[in-house]
């Protein structure tokens, strides 16, 4: 069978610099401390539509280092015994002013998981012991605080994995000791004829995860889950992937292990990204990659003090393909606990984590400080550039997001069950620091497309065309402009939920010169629900890889 052809595409390559030899001694990126201390270390963040990030990281740490201006109190359960913690837990943090504010949890969200729903408000759920099964929600307002529903999913959720679904609710996805799924808010029964399995509240059974549960080593908690075009779930755990329709609770698909058969998934913690999602081409293609973790047998080393090297490979796989295959990669830097970040102009970036052990309390060594950018779209075997290092370990329990300005926002680390701040080797960190990625560097400002209309906030409904107005100081080169729009996703434990980049759509870029030089190019927004859930966006305009500030953009 012939290749489909694909339209000409606009793609990030490396040498689209033209007279600049773009190599890994040039552009590599720069790290700038933003904050000292928050006063909690950032294990969970989503960027909300206010451009602000909430972060929390459990309150069974004991008393973290941020105190409320007037006293409250939450619960908070320690291993054995229930005591009152009166200092905060988790942040609001604002990216404009690059100011944060305590926020109140009243019960355990540590190693929980979320999403942000069609209306902006983020919906959080489950965690550890008293707040496992609790969903919390935290509306996107200056003033507003965490509303939390006790009992508000069917059983308890620890480590699972959350998406959010074409009709705007959440699924969430597994947990220890959970091989189940249930959703949020819970659907109708009707709506539902799904076979609940016997022992509820277990919710609606999927074996996979106990196929895929390496015993007491687990290496399958939180999946990682993409939402696929026609609107199943890809689901990865340990070193494999189904497709599934959840309305039906049946596996469509079972793809591959991955070459070598080691495992991706916590504690052998590894990272996944949905590449781009191009709607410039003609037949939609959907790529699924996979990056690092740990071999077969390391978490149980780990735990006798034998820290093995991480793996430094991805696998890449079209999930789109009659006969799916995952093809290899070696990443320059072997890495475990690492983030696999979309950037605005498609490339993805991983950053974090260490190079040897696995995921857990002190499991790890070997920080690895440089993040390296992955270039999808380049010839095989030059797709990877090692950027420049942080300074800052970012090992378990470490985060980082994508923000509007195309910064990325890193924060948290801490392998210990408490606050240490000496005597171990890897320190709490309350720190938060932003990464810019090499696209950020002055020399390529000249480039740097400014988007004009539509206003931040801007509402469309799917299948609408909009116009985007931007100007570039340089000289613009329309056939390498793009315009891409990014889910902000819930980031925790090296997975980033709910991450999708689309490339849209597009008309030619026009031209027009009065009453100043400005450039037009109509969009088309993604006509269904499968391919961008209803909810908040931000859309970038992408010129000669530079991406814009984006604007959020809300589908109705
Ligand atoms: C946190 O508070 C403790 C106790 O007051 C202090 O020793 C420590 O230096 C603080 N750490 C940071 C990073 O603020
Ligand atoms: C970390 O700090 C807690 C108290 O906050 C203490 O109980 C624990 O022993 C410390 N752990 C290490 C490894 O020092
Ligand atoms: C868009 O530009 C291409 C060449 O750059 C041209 O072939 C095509 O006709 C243009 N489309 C329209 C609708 O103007």
């Amino acid at each position: 069978m012939i290749e489909q052809t694909v339209v000409v595409l606009f793609f990030c390559h490396v040498l689209l610099f033209a007279g600049m030899s773009f190599t890994q001694a040039a552009a590599a990126g720069h790290w700038k401390l933003l904050q000292g201390t928050i006063g909690i270390s950032a294990m969970h963040m989503q960027l909300l539509h206010n451009d602000r990030v909430v972060m929390f990281d459990g309150t069974g740490f004991g008393p973290s280092n941020l105190s409320f201006p007037t006293a409250r109190c939450a619960r908070s359960y320690n291993g054995r015994r229930i005591s009152f913690d009166c200092t905060a837990h988790s942040v609001e943090y604002d990216v404009a002013t690059n100011t944060f504010r305590p926020l109140a949890v009243q019960t355990d969200m540590w190693c929980s998981s979320g999403g942000a729903m069609r209306d902006g408000t983020l919906v959080q759920t489950g965690g550890f012991k008293a707040g496992d099964r609790t969903v919390r929600i935290f509306k996107p307002c200056p003033t507003c605080d965490w509303e939390e529903i006790p009992m508000g999913l069917l059983t308890r959720r620890w480590y699972a994995t959350n998406h959010i679904l074409p009709d705007g609710s959440q699924i969430i996805i597994g947990g220890r000791k959970r091989f189940s799924y249930e959703f949020f808010p819970k659907p109708a029964a009707f709506n539902w004829p799904l076979a609940k399995t016997n022992s509820v509240p277990e919710a609606y059974r999927l074996p996979f995860l106990i196929q895929t549960n390496d015993g007491h080593a687990e290496n399958n908690l939180y999946p990682f889950v993409f939402l696929h075009i026609d609107g199943s779930l890809f689901i990865f755990a340990n070193n494999r992937a189904i497709l599934f329709d959840y309305t039906k609770n049946k596996i469509l698909k079972t793809f591959p292990k991955i070459p070598g058969g080691d495992p991706r998934n916590y504690p052998s913690t590894g990272s996944a990204v949905i590449l781009p999602l191009n709607l410039q081409a003609k037949l939609l293609e959907v790529e699924v990659m996979v990056c690092g973790g740990a071999p077969k047998g390391a978490s149980i080393k780990a735990r006798n003090g034998v820290f093995v090297e991480a793996l430094n490979t991805c696998a890449r796989i079209k999930i789109t393909s009659p006969n799916p295959k995952w093809l290899l990669e070696i990443m320059p830097l072997s890495r475990v606990m690492g983030d696999m970040l979309l950037l605005p102009n498609g490339n993805v970036l991983l950053i974090n984590g260490g190079s040897f052990g696995t995921a857990g309390w002190e499991l790890a060594r070997n920080p690895v400080l440089n993040p390296v950018l992955y270039l999808p779209n380049n010839p095989h075997g030059s797709r990877f550039e090692v950027n420049d290092p942080s300074t800052t370990p970012r090992m378990y329990h470490s985060t980082a997001i994508l923000l509007r300005d195309g910064r990325i926002l890193v924060g948290g680390s801490n392998p210990q069950p408490g606050y240490n701040f000496s005597g171990v080797l890897f320190p709490t960190e309350l720190s938060l620091e932003a990464f810019h990625p090499p696209y950020l560097d002055p020399e390529f400002a000249a480039l740097r497309p400014t988007i004009i209309e539509p206003r931040s906030q801007v509402m469309v409904f799917h299948g609408q065309r909009l116009k985007v107005e931007f100007t570039v100081i340089d000289e613009l080169d329309p056939t390498k402009v793009s315009v891409t729009m990014l889910a902000p996703p819930f980031n925790t434990h090296s997975f980033s939920m709910n991450q999708r980049l689309l490339v849209l759509g597009r008309s030619n870029v026009t031209t027009t010169i009065w009453p100043e030089l400005m450039y037009e190019v109509e969009v088309n927004v993604p006509v269904s629900g499968n391919i961008a859930p209803s909810g908040f966006y931000i859309l970038f305009v992408v010129h000669q890889c530079v991406p814009s500030e984006g604007i959020w953009v809300q589908i109705l």
